[in-house]
């Protein structure tokens, strides 16, 4: 049995519990936030606190709080010596308190609090700086059936890179569409069928193979009518910055 306190009641900490809890061989023995309202709906399932000098002896911890946070949090917690792991896919292991054991629990997907995710589905970077530690983290990422990757802190942070292209800028991208559709009063549910194909493409061939468009084609007189369609000018600048970098990309 892998026994753990989680702290922080965020995105990623509620599902962790969620996962935590249906693991056969988990066990959350305490859940702290300092907002201990955050906590309560959970009060039957697990022990609460907001009071940190009351952390019962775990395996591992789990800071599951804000980056900006885990630097000073990590040097608040009242103990030594004991396996303490961050979920952040930025912060170096280092940044952590050195009095504790230090290590990454990194679960790749985004996590909205309210937004089921199957859990067995995420991949978990993990990093120890003590070998035994890192078979905790081996351990407690298969206990919740999830693939695990031995990921440095660089690695991670170029990953974190590479998921903000392919997750946040994506996302805004669908935002602006939803804007463009929107003002000319489209359905933006007639878009979502390709959305699910351009994800759907690229678990079957290279983003580079799967290119399609204007940009790709050259195809000059549609990128002008395109241009001429857009009324925002940030829009505008963000359509000519990616058509470049796909003519830049296929030799055009
Ligand atoms: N969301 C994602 O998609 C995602 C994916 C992978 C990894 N991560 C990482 O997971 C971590 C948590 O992200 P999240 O999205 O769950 O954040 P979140 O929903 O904003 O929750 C942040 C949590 O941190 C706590 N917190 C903030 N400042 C604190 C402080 N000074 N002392 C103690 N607790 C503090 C907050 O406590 P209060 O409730 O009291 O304000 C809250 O429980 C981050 O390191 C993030 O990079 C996030």
């Amino acid at each position: 049995m892998i026994t753990v306190c989680l702290l922080g009641a965020g995105n990623v900490a509620t599902h962790l519990f969620k996962a935590f809890n249906n693991a056969e061989h988990v066990s959350v023995l305490q859940w702290f936030n300092r907002d201990l309202k955050k906590l309560s709906t959970y009060k039957n399932d697990v022990l609460i606190t907001n009071n940190i000098d009351t952390l019962k002896h775990a395996d591992v911890y789990v800071l599951a709080v804000s980056d900006d946070a885990i630097a000073d949090f990590s040097s608040q917690l009242p103990f030594e010596n004991r396996f303490v792991v961050h979920t952040s896919g930025s912060v170096n292991v280092y940044d952590m308190d050195k009095k504790n054991r230090r290590g990454v629990f990194y679960p790749l997907q985004t996590f909205s609090k309210d937004i089921p995710v199957t859990f067995k589905e995420v991949p978990i970077c993990i990093e120890a700086l003590d070998k035994s530690d890192l078979n905790i983290l081996k351990h407690l990422a298969e206990n919740l059936g999830c693939s695990w990757y031995k990921i440095n802190t660089e690695q991670r942070q170029t990953l974190h890179l590479s998921a903000v292209f392919v997750n946040n800028f994506t996302n805004q991208l669908y935002r602006i569409a939803h804007e463009i559709s929107d003002a000319k009063s489209i359905n933006f549910d007639i878009l979502k069928p390709l959305i699910l194909e351009t994800a759907r493409k690229v678990q079957e061939t290279s983003p580079y193979m799967a290119q399609t468009g204007p940009a790709k084609r050259n195809d000059k007189k549609t990128i002008k009518r395109h241009l001429k369609l857009l009324e925002n000018e940030q829009h505008k600048a963000i359509y000519e910055l990616l058509t470049q970098s796909i003519k830049n990309t296929h030799g055009r």
